[in-house]
């Protein structure tokens, strides 16, 4: 409710399990990253957009003046969920090539023969502004539903000046934190990846570091070397870009050791990283970002989430949402992966998809947490137990989404 002051104030109240990562540190690794409090019979008290106060509901003191009521009986609260790796802004869709794949052709052959990530730069190219703008409105729309409150999304599909810059700025209007992904493959008009490089390097870059927080590269055979990877990220850093890296999702050509020589704020995919990968990244402030919605999309091997976990590895899990490799904006399905796929325990997926995702994003002061503070951003759940979020595979189980301190989105 907004008051005559312009302040508001939202009580969630009588919300039967509360859960939220414990702790001020972030990133949570090893046995910390399963660390949640959970408190039953709870209320969230959030003013002017910030949560003032969690406790239990006995606890609770006289509220005077105007305040908004939501009802959370026979529901659990969880802090909303943090997307930190997305490809939300593109143009048209990948269903034929979803259909080609079903029948037996792998994602690298069609890559290869000029589909893939190619035939969506085609279709993000043509979208023009206005049409960059809605389809992240209408995807952010999908993720909101799925209780994500939070999201990176990346440039990528463009490609060229017009359309990466264009693309950076439909993300940030659509309430996105955008990613500067110029590296994401060669386009058609560069004959090689060097010459590319050179053009985002000089021509795009300038514009991108004024709209994106950070930069991300497609390390990958067919895509971009090391070498290459590192001349881009080094001067995306230089122009105040936080980097990060695609490595190790099908081979592994050396993504991690430059992740950790250059400080990335992450590496994500590493479906295909073995011990000496996870003992680099164990060792480093490097968040492994998994998604295994991609793995299970391209029928892939899944990554060893259990064995980074043990070691130490930060750990956190994103959707990768795109048209190609994972159609797919749930985080709670993705959490069902990671319980069922990658055997991390329910409370190990929260920590890594609320505030080890925000500790990739640069925001872990503000999200993934339910505490006095942080953004009122919580998710209810129609669910007798908060772990319904993982166990209830792709079911209904987001019942309200509260954004800022105003419901963002009901069932
Ligand atoms: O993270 N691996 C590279 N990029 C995306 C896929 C993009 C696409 O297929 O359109 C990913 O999986
Ligand atoms: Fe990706």
């Amino acid at each position: 409710m907004t008051r005559a002051n312009g302040s508001s104030r939202l009580l969630v109240r009588d919300i039967a399990q509360l859960v939220t990562p414990s702790g001020t540190l972030s990133p949570l690794r090893g046995r910390s990253l399963g660390d949640v409090e959970v408190l039953e019979d709870a209320y969230v008290l959030c003013e002017d957009g910030l949560v003032s106060a969690v406790g239990r509901m006995r606890e609770l003191r006289e509220l005077g003046g105007d305040i908004e009521g939501l009802d959370a009986r026979g529901m659990c609260a969880i802090p909303g969920l943090v997307d930190c790796h997305t490809h939300a802004c593109f143009g048209g869709d990948r269903v034929e090539e979803f259909s080609l794949r079903a029948a037996g052709a792998s994602y690298e052959e069609l890559h290869a023969a000029g589909g893939g990530i190619l035939s969506t730069v085609r279709a993000t190219r043509e979208a023009g502004r206005e049409g960059l703008r809605e389809a992240v409105r209408r995807h952010r729309g999908w993720m909101l539903a799925a209780g994500t409150t939070t999201f990176e999304a990346k440039s990528g599909y463009g490609l060229d000046r017009e359309t990466e810059i264009a693309s950076l700025e439909a993300i940030r209007a659509g309430g996105g934190i955008p990613t500067f992904l110029g590296a994401h493959t060669v386009p058609p008009e560069f004959d090689d990846a060097d010459e590319y490089v050179d053009f985002l390097l000089a021509e795009v870059l300038p514009a991108a570091a004024g709209v994106a927080e950070a930069a991300d590269v497609f390390v990958e055979r067919g895509a971009f070397d090391v070498a290459q990877a590192r001349r881009y990220l080094e001067a995306c850093r230089e122009a105040g870009l936080a980097p990060r890296l695609h490595g190790d999702q099908f081979t592994e050509l050396g993504a991690i050791s430059l992740a950790v020589e250059i400080g990335a704020r992450s590496v994500d995919h590493l479906e295909a990283t073995g011990e000496v990968g996870i003992g680099a990244l164990s060792a480093s402030d490097v968040v492994g970002v998994l998604l295994p919605a991609s793995a299970l999309f391209l029928d892939r091997p899944m990554p060893q989430a259990r064995s980074m976990v043990e070691a130490g590895v930060a750990i956190a899990l994103a959707t990768d949402f795109n048209p190609g490799s994972a159609f797919c904006e749930s985080l709670p399905v993705v959490c069902a992966l990671a319980c069922t796929q990658l055997h991390l325990s329910p409370e190990e997926a929260l920590s890594a998809c609320t505030v080890n995702a925000a500790h990739v994003l640069g925001r872990a002061d503000r999200a993934g947490r339910l505490a006095a503070g942080y953004a009122a951003d919580l998710v209810l759940l129609d669910a007798p137990d908060w772990r319904y979020l993982a166990y209830h595979l792709a079911g209904p189980v987001v019942a309200a989404v509260v954004q800022g301190g105003q419901v963002a989105w009901r069932r």
